[in-house]
């Protein structure tokens, strides 16, 4: 079988990624994704997949997709989950939400390094503190880059970081770091992945995503992938590409305007 091997800092880095391909090959059992073929200290050899990676075409796919792993991680693994508290799953454990993340967004937010930030610090906490109390479903890091489309199905790679995470982060993650790469996306698809997204949980009961929490969380994305634009294909800053609902809705708290 033909492999791709992926080679990684250090020993802990690669142990990491490994749990967290096993974890989600439980959390998402119909889900695809690369075998492990061999394991060496600093490298995995996966299966190779043969596929392109995701695009502005793919959107409605790829929310339906996240969506639906999420659904199915929460009902399967994660519905106890603070999402706070680090998850552990027999020999795996993840990460919590907030953990790392709140020190690298207030960094960022006090470099002024960000261009035109739709969230204040004191607003970035406000929403860790209130992501808190949400079900937990989990960030993969949904970049167009992490998948793998093929004439047959879709192949979710790369296990080096995975998060608890509320519903529609990772979603958010998809639509911002799209747009980052390919330009502004049409509002109506934005609108329609979100949906195609909450269909999964909604059709379990659960709350799904709302639009002013999508709007934080793209925000969130801006804030952490900036010091990625220049590299990965990102030549957008989604401060330029965002639709102007997600910062509108920020800003006006009491009301559920958008879109
Ligand atoms: N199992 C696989 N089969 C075929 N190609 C793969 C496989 N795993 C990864 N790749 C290719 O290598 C690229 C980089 O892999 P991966 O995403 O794991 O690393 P990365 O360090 O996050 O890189 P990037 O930032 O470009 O996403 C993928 O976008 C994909 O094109
Ligand atoms: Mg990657």
């Amino acid at each position: 079988m033909r492999t791709f091997t992926k080679t990684y800092p250090n020993p802990e880095a690669m142990c990491r990624a490994l749990a967290h391909h096993q974890w989600i090959g439980h959390a998402n059992p119909d889900v695809r994704i690369p075998q492990v073929l061999h394991v060496r200290p600093t490298e995995i050899d996966f299966e190779h997949i043969e596929g392109r990676h995701g695009g502005p075409d793919d959107l409605m796919a790829l929310a339906s997709l996240l969506g639906h792993q999420h659904a199915t991680a929460y009902t399967r693994q994660l519905r106890a989950a603070p999402l706070d508290t680090p998850h552990t799953h027999r020999t795996v454990t993840i990460a919590g939400f907030t953990a790392g993340r709140r020190e690298r967004l207030q960094q960022l937010l006090a470099s002024g390094t960000v261009p035109e930030p739709a969230l204040t610090s004191e607003a970035a906490d406000d929403w860790l503190e209130r992501a808190a109390t949400m079900p937990a479903a989990f960030y993969k890091d949904a970049n167009p880059r992490n998948f793998l489309i093929t004439d047959a199905d879709v192949a979710v790679i790369d296990f080096d970081s995975l998060t608890l995470a509320p519903f529609g982060y990772d979603l958010a993650k998809l639509v911002v770091s799209t747009a980052m790469t390919t330009g502004p996306l049409p509002e109506d698809t934005i609108r329609r992945a979100v949906d195609s997204y909450n269909h999964h949980p909604r059709q379990r009961g659960l709350p799904g995503c709302s639009w002013r929490e999508f709007a934080a969380w793209c925000e969130f994305h801006h804030v952490l992938t900036t010091p990625y634009l220049g590299t990965n294909g990102y030549r957008f800053s989604w401060h330029t590409a965002r639709p102007t609902w997600t910062t509108d809705i920020l800003r006006h708290l009491d009301k559920e305007s958008a879109p």
